[in-house]
Parts: C-alpha cells; sequence; structure tokens
C-alpha cells in the first residue's frame, strides 16, 4: 500500500495492521446471551496502513474518501468511527497513538454480515500497536474493538465478530464461548465445503433491530431469573407468557445447542448432520427470531434444492450473507442451479 499512502498523503507509512472478516457457521444471536458460536474467518482481509500526523485524516481505497475525524470528539456517522472509536479504545488501555494519518483497503464486502468493521477495527488496532511498538494478546485487540464499537459506535454487539476476526485462523472452525470468551479451534474436515453466498440485497435496518433484539433476550432473563439465557432451559422458555419473547427465547436457547451438536458433527466430519443442524438454525432465525428477509430465505431454499447438505443466513440477518455446506465435488453444478433461480445473488466466497 505504500504507493497508495504515498500518493494521498505525500509520504511513506510507518506500520501496518490486518484482519480477516468472518463468517459464522452456526450460532447467531447467542452472543449477547453468554451463548456459544462457531465462526470462522474469510479469506477476505482488510488493511491498515498507519503514519503518525499533525492532524487526524483517513482513507479508503474502496470508496476513495478520503476524511478528516477526531477520536476525541463524538461519532460522525460515517466508516471513520470504526477507525476514531478503536483509537480512542487504544488510548483508554494506556497507549496513545496520537493524530495519525490511516489508509484503508478491504476486500470484505460491507453491509454483508460477514464483518468488515470488526475487521477494520482490529486492523486499526493492529497498526497502533505496531506504531507505538506495543504488544495486546488477540482477545484482548477483539475486546477493545468490541468495546469501540458498543462505546463509540452505539451498535450493541457481542463479541463473535471482533473473536472470530482477531482470534480466528483459516481453515478452521473456532469454537466460542462467549460467558468466559474460551476457545476452542476445531480443524475444519477437507471434505466440508462451505460457501458464503450473497442474496444480493444489503442489510438494512438492522441496528434499530438487532438492539431490539437484544434488549427482547435481556429482558426473557430477566423474567426467567438467570443471569442470561445462556443458563435457561428449553422448558424454561414454556414459561414466558408474552409470546413474542418466548419465541425469541426458545431461539436462543436451541442455538446454543445446535452449536454444541454442530461441533461434535464437524469432529466426526458428518457433513449430512451438520448440515440439518445449519438449516435447522435458519428456520428458527426466520420464525422465532424473526431477523430473515425473503431474499435470504429464497436463497437458503435453492442451495438445499441445489444439493447443499444445508443453509443458513449468517451474522445479524436482514439481507447479506447465508453460509451452505456443499458438496465438495458439486460446487460448480450447484452454483449453477443456484444462481439460474436466484439471479441477484453472488458468490463471495465459494
Ligand atoms: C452481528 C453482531 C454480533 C452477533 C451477530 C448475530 O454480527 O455484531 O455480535 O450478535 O450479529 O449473531
Amino acid at each position: 500500500m505504500q504507493v497508495e499512502f504515498r500518493k494521498i498523503f505525500g509520504r511513506d507509512y510507518e506500520a501496518e495492521g490486518r484482519a480477516p472478516g468472518r463468517v459464522n457457521l452456526i450460532g447467531d444471536h447467542t452472543d449477547y446471551a453468554d451463548g456459544f458460536c462457531l465462526p470462522m474467518p474469510l479469506a477476505h482481509i482488510t488493511e491498515v496502513a498507519m503514519a503518525s500526523a499533525p492532524a487526524w485524516r483517513a482513507a479508503s481505497l474502496t470508496n476513495g474518501e478520503t476524511l478528516s475525524f477526531d477520536p476525541d470528539g463524538p461519532a460522525r456517522g460515517n466508516w471513520t468511527d470504526y477507525v476514531a472509536g478503536s483509537l480512542l479504545e487504544l488510548k483508554k488501555s494506556g497507549i496513545d497513538v496520537g493524530p495519525v494519518d490511516v489508509l484503508v483497503r478491504s476486500a470484505v464486502p460491507q453491509g454483508a454480515g460477514v464483518s468488515s468493521s470488526a475487521a477494520l477495527e482490529i486492523a486499526v488496532i493492529r497498526a497502533g500497536l505496531a506504531l507505538t511498538g506495543q504488544m495486546m494478546a488477540d482477545d484482548e485487540v477483539a475486546r477493545a474493538a468490541q468495546r469501540a464499537e458498543n462505546l463509540y459506535c452505539g451498535v450493541q454487539c457481542g463479541i463473535l465478530d471482533q473473536m472470530a476476526c482477531a482470534v480466528g485462523r483459516s481453515g478452521e472452525a473456532l469454537l466460542l464461548d462467549c460467558r468466559t470468551n474460551e476457545t476452542r479451534r476445531i480443524v475444519i474436515p477437507p471434505e466440508f465445503h462451505f460457501s458464503v453466498i450473497h442474496c444480493g440485497q444489503e442489510r438494512h435496518l438492522v441496528d434499530g433491530v438487532y438492539n431490539e433484539r437484544r434488549a427482547a433476550v435481556e429482558k426473557a432473563a430477566q423474567i426467567l431469573g438467570v443471569a442470561a439465557l445462556r443458563d435457561a432451559t428449553f422448558g424454561m422458555t414454556d414459561q414466558l407468557e408474552d409470546q413474542s419473547i418466548r419465541r425469541r427465547a426458545r431461539h436462543v436457547v436451541c442455538e446454543n445447542d445446535r452449536v454444541l451438536a454442530a461441533v461434535k458433527a464437524l469432529e466426526v466430519a458428518d457433513a449430512v448432520r451438520f448440515g440439518a443442524l445449519m438449516s435447522a438454525s435458519h428456520q428458527s432465525l426466520a420464525l422465532d427470531f424473526e431477523v430473515s428477509v425473503e431474499a435470504l430465505d429464497r436463497l437458503v431454499s435453492s442451495a438445499v434444492r441445489a444439493g447443499a447438505y444445508g443453509a443458513r443466513l449468517t451474522g445479524a440477518g436482514f439481507g447479506g450473507c447465508i453460509v451452505v455446506l456443499v458438496p465438495q465435488d458439486d460446487v460448480p453444478a450447484w452454483w449453477a442451479r443456484v444462481s439460474r433461480e436466484n439471479p441477484a445473488a453472488w458468490p463471495v466466497q465459494f
């Protein structure tokens, strides 16, 4: 990125940081209930180059913008908030990067549910650490990035995205216990082939509804008298009188069980079982948690009709991507069938 940095800022950069996007194989809307998730990093990377400067400026090679920002001031409602919030979190943990020029190049699609914002936050923190010669463990980087998103950007996300992007390794799924932040790496068997397909519809209205769902999940835990829905059982959710809260809680409780069952299936390379759990997860996200949209439902149905073991929306929902477990020897033929039925869909990762 030196050439681009020089062109935009007139000198060389001094430090860089990078992080991948992620796809969540199963376990959505469980992280903020202290539950389990099973993400895997994508091959797509976000890179950040940084150099000390007289003022704060950030440029993006993705949209061609160069904007000023100020971590000590309020959020501005654009992509530089992820940069500012992350640098502010570093400062709060005693690492004051000072004014910098920042250049961002990202291959992680935005608004697709594959954590472009977490990848950016983590790449910024890593560049800031490199610039100041400081070290931080990967899970600490993830927590700082989550705080940036919660406190500066105002999105009440859990820890899934940041942990997946900071700690995940390619070729491995990461079982994440969102209560303890403990992780377990599970090598993806060679016969498991996950494709990530965008439904053609960007995510929309997501922050407000996301915060609403999170509030319903927390309300359910409060009514049931547990610290988080992680501690509730399926039987307990039946006691919830409010129908909508009961369905939200049922999703979380069953999704946690599905994640643990999926890990077992992955460990014994049982693609049929893993696929069935993915499809059940999608049904639950669509019917009980109500975060799907027609384009996602249609794509999931065609993916399975065309021969996949299973498919589900991935991430927060409301548009963006699905993840599919496809028979490895059949990917091109499978995609030909799916794309015929879903002309707006496009592959993020085959
Ligand atoms: C978004 C949030 C995550 C998680 C998922 C849903 O990606 O950032 O914390 O809640 O939605 O699983």
